[in-house]
């Protein structure tokens, strides 16, 4: 569906389908989140976006952003924009919020909601759920890499092990790499804010990916905090379409 107020430079997607909108876990489609979640994406195509940004006027630029390039304001500005339409369909009755931005560049939900924000080049997508739900998720949307790039990211982000995992699910090379690496990031955007220091890609190991139910099953290497000791299993979704691999992890509330 198109959106109105966008000229028709941007796509909200709204279909269940493409597991990105409206995500279930329980359906036999499924999503990259459970059905509590709520997730706002836009599809577009990046050089008639940055004629048609004019869109988010309201939204507010952080200063440390003023001088970014042209690319990264459009997509800071769409992940807000994506932010506070998933917090709208959360509670419609909320006034409109801005989510704010830590010194480490993690977004500041308001108070009694978690939440994640992706973009990747044509693709931005936040997702919200009540933290009486969710203590907290993250997702990630990954352009799948070219063979040069995959040359680059696969020894930095993975071990081989995990490639095979992705080759034994009947997902090719660069899908494989591609998921490995939005894997990590969606678990790194999930467990950031509640453990407060950085960690890396070997520091979590991809043991499992499954096409059937589209689910991964990752460890920690390294203990993280004393809640995230080493050997703990992370579980999350993913989804693929023919250019873009989509990750979520959920931790539920106990
Ligand atoms: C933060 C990071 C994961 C973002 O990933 P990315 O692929 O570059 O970018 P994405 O577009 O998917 O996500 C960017 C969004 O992540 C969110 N984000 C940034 N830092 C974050 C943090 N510390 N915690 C949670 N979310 C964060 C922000 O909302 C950001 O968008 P915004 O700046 O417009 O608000 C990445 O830059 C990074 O620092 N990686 C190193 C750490 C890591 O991944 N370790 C792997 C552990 S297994």
């Amino acid at each position: 569906m198109a959106c109105s107020k966008c000229a028709a430079h941007f796509m909200i997607i709204t279909e269940p389908a493409t597991a990105i909108s409206r995500v279930s876990w329980d359906t036999e489609r499924g999503g990259i989140l459970p059905a509590a979640a709520e997730q706002f994406s836009l599809a577009f195509d990046m050089q008639q976006a940055l004629v048609g940004a004019a869109v988010f006027e309201g939204v507010p630029l952080p200063a440390e952003l003023h001088d970014a390039t042209a690319g990264r304001r459009l997509h800071f500005l769409a992940g807000r924009f994506c932010a506070m339409g998933a917090l709208r369909r959360l509670d419609p009755g909320r006034p409109p919020t801005t989510v704010g931005r830590t010194e480490r560049g993690a977004p500041i939900w308001p108070s009694g909601v978690v939440g994640s924000i992706t973009h990747t080049d044509g693709f931005v997508s936040a997702a919200v759920a009540r933290a009486d739900e969710a203590r907290s998720l993250g997702i990630d949307s990954e352009r799948i890499v070219n063979s040069e790039q995959a040359r680059r990211v696969s020894t930095h982000v993975s071990w081989p092990s995990e490639l095979m995992h992705g080759r034994q699910a009947g997902l090719d090379r660069l899908q494989s790499i591609t998921l490995v690496f939005s894997a990590k990031e969606a678990i790194f955007k999930c467990l950031y804010p509640l453990i407060g220091a950085m960690f890396y890609y070997h520091d979590v190991r991809i043991e499992g990916i499954e096409a059937a139910t589209r689910m991964f099953r990752a460890r920690l290497v390294k203990t993280l905090s004393s809640e995230f000791p080493a050997g703990m299993l992370v579980e999350g979704r993913f989804d693929l379409s023919e250019s873009l691999v989509h990750t979520g992890v959920w931790l539920a509330v106990c």
